[in-house]
């Protein structure tokens, strides 16, 4: 049965901003690209929503649209960006400590970056060990940070002429946290943010500001946030999209392409080890125990989800899986991901697969954060509220409804999306039978 939309989407009028907590490499690597994009210096390449097409009904019928001109996205042209970082380094500057971008490319459009200045930060140095900052928010209570995040969201808004804004999480990952009592209830969470509760990290309290001001929220991150029942409750109340988490880009994007082809072969695995050297900041914080305990756990579930061992206990029953992040300064951004992984065949006989990665993880992370903020601005338009688990594309760790195993195979989720898409536009979804072709 196709399920066609009664859906109306408004149209993308006016300008859209984005809001970025952390200017650090994927902030600024996102800003300076979409400005070069913007300028006809550079292609979007790595974007879904810049580059992609969408194939509409039978194969038969030759309709494969662009993305961005089948559904109604605001346009780069229309994008203003703001953020926050306990760093006060423009875009500019923070761009070239990052070192990700080369002067050619920086160089031509450093006046705009220039012109991007952090707004000060909510940040403790209790979240996120290994960072320092001097352009921060002092408030008695996390209650009061909260509300000045409120009216710099308000202030960036009336300052641009905004009409819409989205915000998506590119700050550092925090130290793991629980879902616990506090996070259980609205009310509880908003008791525990006037009380100062420990559980109330600032990731937290950027996601109820946003929420508060009607604004669409992405995390970035592993940090809960949005993760927790309260901050979803709020985001119903306010019938606002939320997604998250840990943006999908190098060795969890192998992972969650290789570990379905072995699945669906039926091929057995017996390990799995995965090992990166990376030497920019967010390598520095992950150095933390604490900070990579959270992204450990985000990159341990994806196997676990995918393999299902209740249902092939002889092949995946006994997974040894090991996910290792080593800071190592001299790469900078430019991370290596190994991966070891133990299979088995016919018979139970062993094979051995090795992958080495040698990406760039921001220039990996940019195009997601652009096809984030536009994609989440299109389900405000929409009508589209609480967990957006057609955005799973993009994330490690994705959210799913309670009860629901979240997706975490590339392919699952990309066709998701694009379903999701064609159910906003009112099209048929495509079910890849097929049989119409063959049978008269
Ligand atoms: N690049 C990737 O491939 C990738 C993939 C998945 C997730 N991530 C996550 O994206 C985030 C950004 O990565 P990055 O490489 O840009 O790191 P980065 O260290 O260069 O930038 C993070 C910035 O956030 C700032 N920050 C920290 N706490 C803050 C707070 N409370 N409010 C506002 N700003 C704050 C820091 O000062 C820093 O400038 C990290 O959490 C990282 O784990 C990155």
């Amino acid at each position: 049965m196709n399920r066609e939309s009664s859906r109306t989407v408004q149209p993308a009028h006016g300008r859209l901003g984005v809001l970025l907590p952390g200017m650090g490499a994927v902030a600024t690597t996102f800003i300076a690209g979409v400005e070069s994009v913007r300028r006809g210096l550079a292609q979007p390449v790595g974007s879904v929503t810049q580059l992609g097409t969408i194939r509409l009904g039978k194969r038969t019928e030759g309709r494969s649209p662009a993305i961005r001109d089948f559904v109604p996205l605001a346009r780069l042209d229309d994008l203003v960006f703001g953020g926050w970082d306990p760093i006060p380094d423009d875009a500019y500057r923070a761009a070239k400590v990052a070192g990700v971008l080369e002067d050619a490319h920086l160089a031509p459009i450093a006046d705009f970056l220039k012109g991007i200045v952090p707004m000060p930060a909510v940040f403790d140095q209790y979240y996120v060990k290994k960072l320092t900052g001097s352009n921060v928010k002092q408030g008695k209570t996390k209650r009061d940070l909260a509300e000045q995040l409120r009216e710099d969201i308000r202030r960036f808004k009336r300052d641009h002429a905004l009409e819409r804004l989205v915000i998506v999480w590119c700050a550092s990952t925090e130290i793991f946290i629980r879902p616990g009592p506090v996070h259980a209830t609205l009310a509880a969470f908003e008791r525990a943010m006037a009380e100062n509760h420990p559980d109330i990290a600032p990731s937290m309290l950027y996601a109820w500001a946003a929420l508060m001001e009607g604004v669409p929220f992405a995390m970035g991150a592993p940090n809960l946030a949005v993760d927790t029942p309260a901050l979803q409750e709020l985001a119903l109340a306010r019938a606002l999209p939320i997604a998250g988490k840990d943006f999908k880009t190098g060795q969890t994007l192998l992972k969650t392409v290789l570990a379905p082809m072995l699945k669906a072969r039926m091929l057995g695995i017996s390990g799995w080890y995965s090992t990166n050297i990376l030497g920019n900041r967010d390598g520095e914080v992950l150095d933390d125990p604490e900070s990579f305990k959270t992204k450990e756990e985000s990159k341990l579930g994806v196997l676990e989800h995918i393999l299902q061992p209740e249902l092939y206990p002889e092949l995946y029953g006994n997974v040894f899986h090991k996910v290792r992040i080593n800071y190592y300064p001299p790469r900078r951004d430019n991370k290596e991901g190994w991966d070891n992984i133990d299979i088995f065949g016919w018979l139970g006989y062993p094979m051995q697969i090795k992958v080495d990665f040698l990406c760039r993880d921001s220039i990996l992370a940019a195009p997601i954060v652009l096809d984030l903020a536009l994609f989440m601005d299109l389900a405000q338009r929409s009508g589209m509220e609480g967990i957006q688990e057609w955005l799973s594309f993009y994330f490690k760790s994705p959210m799913a409804a309670p009860g629901l195993v979240p997706e975490n195979d590339l392919f699952i989720q990309q066709t998701k999306l694009k379903n999701t898409l064609r159910y906003l536009m009112g099209e048929e979804q495509i079910t890849h039978l097929g049989i119409e072709y063959y049978e008269r």
